[in-house]
C-alpha cells in the first residue's frame, strides 16, 4: 500500500473507532520495525519523525524508507512530521511526501503560536495535508529537549486557538509527560472539558507509560492519536546494550540490527493492540 494521506487516516479511524498510534522513528531500522508492527497487528497508525531526528534522517531519506516499508502492507499507515520546529522543516517534509504535519509552537506566546501554526496550516492545506498543533506544554524529556515544568492546556483558550489556527488535530497538555514516566496523572475531567469545546480531535503526546485504562477513558473524550517514542527507543537500545553487556567485543551489526527491528516491531504491535483492545 502507499502511504495514506492524513485526512484519510483520521477519517478511517473515526469510521472504525480506532485510536491511531504515532510511533517515533529515527532511522531505517525503526521505520521498518514500525511498519512491521502495525502490519502484524493489522491496525492503522503513523510512522512519525521529529524535527530533532531529521538531523540524522532527512525528510527525503525517511520518506523513501517509509514508502518502501509500507508497500507490502495492507493496513493504512501515514508519515507524520512530529514536533515540527520550523516552517522550513514543514516545507521540506511536504516536498518529501509526508502525509501529515505537526507544527509545534507551544513554547511561544499565544498570539505567536497562533500566527506560526496558522501559517503552517495554510501551507499544508494547499497540498491537502492535515496539521496538528499544540496548546499548552508538556513536562519531561523529548530526547534533547527538556522541560522542567508543564503548562496545562487552558480550556478557555481552546475555541479561539482551534478556530484561528485552522488546525485539524489538537495536541493537549493534561498531565501527559514526555519520556519514560511510569505514573503520569492524566486529568480526564480537563480532557473532557477541552473536548467539549474543541471542534477537532485530540492528541496525547508522551504515550509511553500511560496505562491502557486511561487511554480507553481518554478515547471517550476525543482522543484519536497517541504518540509513542521512548518505549520504542528503549527496545532499540536494549537490543544492542544487552549484547554488549554479554560481549564487549560484539561487532555483528547486521544480526543485531535485524534483532532490533524484531524487538521494536513487537513493542509497536503490542502497543497498537493495547490501545485498540
Ligand atoms: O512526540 C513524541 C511523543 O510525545 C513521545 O512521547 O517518548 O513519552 O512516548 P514518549
Ligand atoms: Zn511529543
Amino acid at each position: 500500500m502507499k502511504l495514506v494521506n492524513g485526512f484519510d487516516l483520521i477519517n478511517y479511524a473515526k469510521k472504525y473507532g480506532y485510536i491511531l498510534p504515532a510511533f517515533n522513528t529515527t532511522n531505517l531500522e525503526m521505520t521498518y520495525a514500525i511498519a512491521k508492527g502495525l502490519t502484524a497487528a493489522d491496525l492503522p497508525g503513523f510512522i512519525q519523525i521529529s524535527s530533532n531526528n531529521l538531523r540524522l534522517s532527512s525528510p527525503a531519506v525517511i520518506a523513501a524508507i517509509a514508502r518502501d516499508a509500507v508497500k507490502a502492507s495492507d493496513t493504512p499507515i501515514g508519515l507524520h512530521l512530529d514536533h515540527g520546529k520550523s516552517f522550513d522543516d514543514v516545507k521540506a517534509c511536504i516536498d518529501a511526501g509526508f502525509t501529515s504535519i505537526m507544527i509545534d509552537m507551544s513554547h511561544l506566546p499565544f498570539e505567536d503560536n497562533i500566527r506560526e501554526s496558522r501559517r503552517a496550516a495554510e501551507y499544508c492545506h494547499f497540498y491537502g495535508v492535515p496539521v496538528e498543533v499544540e496548546l499548552g506544554a508538556l513536562r519531561g524529556k523529548e530526547e534533547d529537549i527538556v522541560n522542567e515544568e508543564d503548562a496545562k492546556t487552558d480550556p478557555d483558550t481552546v475555541a479561539e486557538y482551534v478556530d484561528r489556527t485552522g488546525c485539524d488535530l489538537l495536541a493537549v497538555s493534561v498531565g501527559n509527560v514526555h519520556g519514560l514516566c511510569l505514573n503520569p496523572q492524566i486529568d480526564i475531567p480537563l480532557l473532557s472539558k477541552i473536548n467539549d469545546i474543541s471542534t477537532v480531535p485530540l492528541v496525547l503526546h508522551g504515550g509511553s507509560g500511560i496505562p491502557k485504562e486511561v487511554i480507553h477513558e481518554a478515547k471517550k473524550h476525543g482522543l484519536i492519536k497517541i504518540n509513542y517514542g521512548s518505549d520504542l527507543r528503549r527496545e532499540y537500545i536494549r537490543t544492542f546494550g544487552e549484547e554488549y553487556e554479554l560481549d564487549h567485543n560484539a561487532h555483528d551489526v547486521i544480526h543485531l540490527s535485524l534483532k532490533a527491528v524484531e524487538n521494536v516491531a513487537a513493542k509497536a504491535c503490542e502497543l497498537v493492540k493495547m490501545i485498540n483492545e
